[in-house]
């Protein structure tokens, strides 16, 4: 009989666990092993954005599902402004956005190139040099929108990391950040060093792919509302698609006036 731990830990989306344990829990590898560059056709601004991945580096090094969400979100948005999910988060220009766990940096590159915004993109120092690679490739994309691209190492959980970063964005993005729940506490300690106090709104895609995950919302909702912009379909053999989240702080009411009868 299955315990509730079992139950807890179990696959909810097979098909698209596209992560595998190995013996150290931090290094997981893909079950796929996607083209190393790709192309991106972005037909808003009518360019090519080009990615370098190198699968058999690790999970860092290779685009994931939620990316993709996010970036024909962003070629939407360009489009069709009042009619994109992404309208109430991302319309007031010129943006600073931070992404966090860029991987491959295809969002944020996509975010710059997109909209023109100044955006800084980010993730463990050994997967900096894969980054600053994408950045470089995608210069004169990004440039000609009028945007740009910062890269910069930053471990979540790390507050040195965020002071050396600075807290001046307008939204934080991610995408697929969710998946080892010994990361849930680390990550969500940087969005509230980065966000508390300050009107920053976080925008997360998110791959579902075990039960576990709501652990990770439960503790997420005790600092901020959470809602959803965006539903993807399911994709082949799925029984879910991607979400896109909103995460805002919290007003706090501790510092209230109290009422006096
Ligand atoms: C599943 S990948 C997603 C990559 C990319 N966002 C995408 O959707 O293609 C998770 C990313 O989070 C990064 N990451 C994991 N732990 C981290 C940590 N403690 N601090 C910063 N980044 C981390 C990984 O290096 C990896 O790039």
């Amino acid at each position: 009989m299955a315990t509730h731990e079992d139950d807890e830990d179990s696959i909810i989306n097979p098909f698209t666990m596209l992560l595998t344990h190995t013996e150290n829990d931090d290094r997981v590898t893909s079950l796929h092993h996607p083209a190393p560059n790709q192309n991106h056709i972005l037909r808003s601004i009518q360019s090519t954005v080009i990615i370098r991945q190198l699968p058999t580096e690790g999970l860092s090094f290779q685009l994931w599902p939620a990316a993709t969400t996010l970036v024909s979100l962003l070629d939407r948005l360009r489009v069709d402004p009042p009619n994109s999910p992404l309208f109430t988060v991302l319309s007031d220009g010129p943006l600073r956005i931070l992404e966090l766990g860029s991987g491959t940096g295809i969002v944020g590159i996509v975010a710059a190139a997109t909209l023109g915004a100044n955006v800084t993109v980010t993730d463990l120092p050994h997967v900096v040099p894969n980054l600053r690679f994408n950045a470089e490739a995608n210069r004169n994309v990004v440039g000609s929108s009028g945007g740009a691209v910062t890269v910069a190492p930053l471990r979540w959980g790390h507050a040195d990391d965020v002071e050396a970063i600075g807290r001046d964005f307008d939204v934080i993005m991610a995408s697929d950040v969710v998946y080892h729940d010994h990361l849930y506490e680390p990550l969500l300690e940087t969005l509230r060093l980065m966000m508390e106090g300050k009107k920053m709104v976080f925008v997360m895609a998110h791959m579902r792919r075990w039960k576990k995950e709501s652990v990770f919302f439960k503790k997420a909702k005790k600092h901020f509302n959470v809602d959803v912009l965006y539903t993807d379909t399911p994709s082949n053999g799925s029984r879910v698609g991607v979400i896109v989240y909103r995460f805002v702080n919290k007003v706090k009411f501790q510092n209230r006036v109290p009422h006096r009868e």
